[in-house]
């Protein structure tokens, strides 16, 4: 059979002319051109998530995951003297159903919605109308506030969630050579996008990786991560609350970990620009690097659910289904949770006040 040649689509036309005429693009730009160019990136064209999207996230699984991250933000809450205003955030909501299942489960907590102010951060406005559509009659006074950016969010107690916000931020990525490190680039070639090899810039974290890597390894480096984390870390050291951020990642980054998805299958990154969600690993050494206030040790996401109690919830929700529903509901359980599924793949860290305990389900 003969490979028919790509179509090219508008953003790779866009991104080609723009190489040609002023040079490579870094991996960080090139991402951000494809998840988040005005009128063609991924998010601003389309709502991607959810069973008959390109992906799925855990809120979209179970309304399990939400419930327990709701009761651990409630507990943290209350540890912390159930103060009579806060911001209840989230970062990147996608469809607003993680922040919905927060909602729900905390209306029996007592105080709780009567304190809180919904704070949104969504760079797309596709998403934001999504957002609203789900939340509609259930944030507290019926407001919402979008933010652009974490740094916007008010200075008041912070109670606060980011799950799959932190792989979506755009990555660099350097290859380390037999001189040292070469930035990888997207260039173009015969009217492809390709990789490239540029000098890289010195940089303090490759100086510092120089020692646990060798020739052929990648290096990745997220420039917005830290300084996300700092800013809530801030907000956290100066008038309380806590962060809750679940991603998938380790400790520290290895190798090269971007990747395509589309259609709940992967992809080349490089192929159909914009049609593609694209994501890296979170590095959480590098997030946490240079935060004002407390962080929990890194739990996987299997063990940090079932500290909370979800195994309990799932028992008492399969009480009342049969059939096929209670065949989708042990299997969204498993899905959570499971070493060979999301269970290890996943990490929660949390981001408190000095002084102050971690949140329920993590450890100091
Ligand atoms: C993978 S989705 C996660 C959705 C949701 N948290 C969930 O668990 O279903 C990433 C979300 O972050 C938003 N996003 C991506 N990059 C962003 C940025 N730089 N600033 C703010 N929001 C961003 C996307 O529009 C989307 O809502």
């Amino acid at each position: 059979m003969i490979d028919l040649p790509r179509e090219m689509n508008a953003l790779e036309r866009i991104l080609l002319d723009r190489i040609r005429t002023q040079g490579p693009l870094t991996i960080a730009d090139y991402m951000t051109e494809c998840l988040l160019h005005p009128t063609l990136g991924y998010y601003t064209t389309r709502d991607p998530i959810g069973a008959a999207g390109d992906f799925i996230t855990a809120p979209e699984i179970s309304q399990m995951f939400g419930e327990m991250i709701g009761l651990c933000l409630a507990q943290a809450w209350l540890d912390q003297g159930a103060p009579a205003r806060f911001a209840l955030a989230e970062l990147g909501p996608g469809r607003g159903t993680l922040m919905a299942d927060i909602l729900r489960v905390t209306r029996k907590v007592p105080g709780f919605h009567e304190a809180a102010q919904v704070h949104l951060v969504e760079a797309s406005p596709r998403m934001r109308d999504r957002q609203a559509r789900t939340l509609a009659g259930l944030t507290p006074g019926d407001r919402i506030t979008w933010h652009d950016s974490a740094d916007a969010l008010p200075q008041m107690p912070l109670y606060l969630v980011a799950n799959e916000f932190f792989d979506a931020l755009p990555i660099r990525q350097f290859f380390r050579t037999a001189e040292g490190f070469s930035e990888m680039v997207v260039s173009t070639m015969m009217n492809q996008l390709v990789i490239g090899l540029v000098p890289a810039p010195g940089h303090p974290v490759l100086e510092a990786r120089l020692a646990d890597t060798r020739e052929n390894d990648i290096v990745e480096i997220c420039g917005a991560s830290p300084v996300i984390a700092r800013q809530i870390g801030q907000r956290i050291a100066d008038h309380g609350g806590v962060a809750v951020i679940d991603d998938y990642g380790d400790w520290r980054s290895v190798g090269d970990t971007l990747q395509a998805m589309g259609r709940q299958k992967y992809a080349s990154p490089f192929e159909n620009p914009g049609e593609v969600d694209l994501t890296a690993h979170v590095d959480f050494e590098a997030l946490l690097a240079d935060i004002p206030c407390a962080h929990s040790r890194l739990t996987t996401q299997g063990v940090f659910l079932e500290r909370l109690g979800i195994t309990s919830r799932a028992q008492a929700l399969a009480g009342r289904l049969t059939g096929a529903a209670l065949d989708d509901h042990i299997a969204a359980h498993r899905r959570l949770t499971h070493p060979w599924e999301m269970g290890t793949l996943f990490k929660v860290v949390a981001l408190f006040p000095e002084g102050a305990p971690p949140p329920p389900g993590l450890d100091a």
